[in-house]
């Protein structure tokens, strides 16, 4: 048959029909494929080992939230990672509930981004499995996060010391380009790196070698008592609560003893400026600065308008939280309609990675 269409328009109509719908195909094979048919993928989780706070807010939903419009996103809540530290099954079904509420009401789009439930993909755990046959033991003993766990008196299971294990089959069983968290984590996204290298190295280029995405804005959040804010230091401000017990612990935030009137140079140091700078419009913020740099502002009205940002910054997210608290089928389907669009993507990573070692 005589074809009328110019030769180079046949590779190109092949290229736009491979980069439309072949990455499923290519994704079995080789990663080196995704790099060019592929949108950027984007991975994240969260624990549901307590409230949600500032430090988690602005270190990494804000982040992973604007990153939905840039590629595909797939956020999830680690609550097999949760099991390390918390030991009590109804509050983890009910923290795990209430992550989802606070992700959803804090702008976590199921039309832009796959949320679900890290425990409805269990081959995650089998990645590990294969994963931890090629970590080595220094590389965990190095663990900042276990060696301050250890530090504080945890006694430590087996699941602490393999935690960047599991994290590490999180993050490569979606073949994830970019990772948004806070600082604490980027050592974990590091050890990913290494072992995904290791793993590449020792039987062929099989996972994605993945980036952290930190922003340093925010990259750590202070909480009431300066250091970083954080579930196990006793120190957050949650990004839902009740008004009375909120207000309470922004009012009570330790300031030095300086009068009013006294100069404040080192203005930009102040928690309460730290906290409001996030919250408060820039001219806003800049204005406290100011005033308290140059003495005449008193450290009860600067909290208190710490507390007034705070409080109306959550408004809208706080409105949407309670209308889908009150739809729990929809938060549910949300959570089913995601694991099944992430458990198909990470089974061809699977499949992938139990070919490259042989177990198939
Ligand atoms: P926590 O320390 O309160 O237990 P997680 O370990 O569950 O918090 O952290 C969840 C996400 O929030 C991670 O990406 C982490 O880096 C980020 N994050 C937690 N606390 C802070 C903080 N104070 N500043 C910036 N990011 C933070
Ligand atoms: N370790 C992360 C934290 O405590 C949660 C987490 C688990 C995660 N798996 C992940 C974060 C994969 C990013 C990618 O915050």
């Amino acid at each position: 048959m005589v074809s009328f269409i110019h030769p180079a328009f046949h590779l190109f109509f092949l290229v736009s029909f491979v980069v439309k719908f072949g990455r499923g195909y290519l994704e079995l094979v080789n990663p080196a494929w995704i790099c060019l048919t592929g949108a950027m993928r984007i991975l994240s989780g969260i624990q549901p080992s307590g409230a949600l706070h500032l430090g988690n807010f602005f270190g990494m939903m804000k982040p992973a939230i604007e990153l939905q419009d840039q590629g595909e996103a797939l956020y999830f809540i680690a609550n097999y990672h949760s099991m390390t530290s918390l030991f009590e099954a109804d509050q983890r079904r009910r923290n795990t509930w209430d992550v989802a509420l606070d992700l959803l009401a804090c702008g976590f789009d199921p039309k832009k981004s796959i949320l679900f439930r890290q425990s409805d993909v269990p081959e995650v755990c089998e990645l590990a499995w294969i994963l931890t046959t090629l970590t080595p033991m220094g590389l965990l003993e190095r663990g900042t996060s276990y060696k301050d766990k250890i530090a504080r008196g945890i006694a430590p299971n087996h699941g602490i010391f393999a935690y960047p294990v599991l994290m590490a089959a999180d993050i490569l069983i979606y073949d994830s380009n970019i990772v948004p968290v806070g600082r604490d984590q980027k050592q974990h996204v590091e050890m990913t790196r290494d072992i995904a290298i290791k793993f590449n190295e020792a039987y062929g280029d099989t996972f994605i070698v993945p980036e952290p995405k930190i922003k340093e804005e925010t990259a750590t959040v202070p909480g009431l008592d300066g250091q970083k804010m954080s579930k196990s230091y006793g120190n957050t401000i949650e990004i839902f609560g009740e008004e009375k017990a909120l207000r309470k612990k922004i009012m009570g935030l330790v300031m030095d003893s300086r009068t009013p009137q006294e100069p404040k140079p080192d203005a930009e140091k102040n928690l309460a400026i730290q906290l409001l700078k996030l919250l408060a419009d820039p001219a806003t913020a800049k204005d406290y600065e100011d005033r308290l740099r140059a003495g005449g502002l008193g450290y009860g009205d600067l909290k208190k308008a710490l507390f007034e940002n705070y409080w109306n910054y959550f408004a809208t997210a706080r409105a949407k939280r309670a209308d889908l608290a009150a739809n729990s089928e929809h938060v549910e389907q949300v959570l089913k309609e995601g694991a099944a669009k992430a458990r198909t993507l990470a089974k061809k990573v699977l499949t992938r990675a139990r070919w490259a070692c042989g177990l198939d």
